[in-house]
């Protein structure tokens, strides 16, 4: 079976590093076109830079890595320094990156290689606030139909918010953005906090990552190290959550993830609640579906596929 297509459209972020690592690692299964930087976690420059670092990391210095927004939709931009530190990669002491940010702007780099690929090929997985392929979408209405699928990660049900009460910081920082692809019809696939903070990394979890031996191996068990922080402290958890890994999992097994077909929209109005994502988990309106939500991953799974392919670099 050939290698499924994706572009990762990121702010890293440890998170987002993991799951670029974990999609780098297999090459047999993803096929990465390119990774599309967005403002988020921390400004664009830094999110551009650090997924660079992060492909020199796993030794991939060949995938491009494009510049997306540097701001949301209609909004200033909120950070996560809190969460992630200055440089939104703070933990390991990796080396300044040397390969080039591509010169084209990743929002023409996802019009273009949506209508150069065979429609239906290529799978979105935006990990940070959608601002990009939001932007994508309304410049380029006609790729909508030619995405194969958007899986990220964003939004909380269960779980609640993790930068209000209401909202999860991805689709909080730009609910402008989260609307237009909720309501963009592509086939959409959520890993919201409810599962997220369900792969969390525990001890013995980040000991295996360490014991890899490898670069790869201790870059991973120092990111999370310094990543925990923020969770732990908020939520009392066993370790930091792996948000965004979440999203690569899936596409390599399905399995380890349960959810349900249903309505999700986004408050764009209310400041009380703004960036919610009112997922219709119970069926009590007529909206029509238009999200598999996620709600539980086997996360001893999780960690076996994330762990053995982190191996593989
Ligand atoms: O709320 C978690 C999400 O926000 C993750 O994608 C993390 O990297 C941050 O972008
Ligand atoms: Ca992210």
């Amino acid at each position: 079976m050939p290698a499924r297509d994706i572009i990762i459209d990121t702010d890293p972020g440890q998170d987002d590093a993991v799951a670029i690592m974990l999609a780098l690692g297999s090459p047999d299964a993803l096929s990465v076109l390119g990774i599309t930087c967005v403002a988020g976690n921390v400004p664009l420059p830094l999110t551009s830079r650090n997924a660079r670092m992060v492909c020199e990391l796993a030794g991939h210095p060949e995938v491009p890595v494009y510049a997306g927004c540097a701001a949301p939709l209609a909004r200033p931009l909120v950070t996560a320094e809190h969460v992630h530190g200055r440089t939104g990669l703070d933990g390991p002491d990796l080396p300044e990156p040397t390969m080039p940010l591509q010169d084209k702007d990743a929002v023409s780099f996802l019009i273009d290689t949506l209508r150069d690929r065979p429609a239906g090929t290529v799978t979105l997985c935006p990990l940070g606030p959608l601002t990009n392929i939001a932007t994508a979408l309304t410049r380029a209405p006609d790729i909508a139909d030619r995405i194969a699928e958007i899986v990220l990660m964003g939004g909380a049900y269960f779980e609640v918010g993790n930068i209000t009460p209401a909202a999860e910081f991805n689709i909080y920082v730009d609910p402008e953005a989260a609307a237009i692809v909720f309501r963009s019809g592509v086939p959409l696939t959520v890993m919201p906090l409810d599962v997220t903070h369900k792969a969390l990394v525990t001890a013995p979890r980040n000991n295996a990552f360490r014991a890899l031996g490898t670069p790869v191996g201790l870059a991973t068990a120092q990111m999370t190290d310094f990543f925990e922080r923020f969770d732990k402290a908020k939520y009392g958890s066993e370790g930091a959550p792996l948000h965004d890994p979440c999203v690569i999992a899936y596409l390599l097994e399905p399995s380890l993830f349960s959810g349900r077909h249903i309505n999700v929209e986004i408050e764009t109005t209310s400041e009380l609640t703004l960036g919610m994502t009112v997922a219709d988990w119970w069926g009590v309106t007529d909206r029509a579906p238009n999200a598999t939500f996620m709600g539980d991953v086997d996360a001893d799974g999780f960690f076996a596929l994330l762990t053995e392919r982190l191996g593989r670099l």
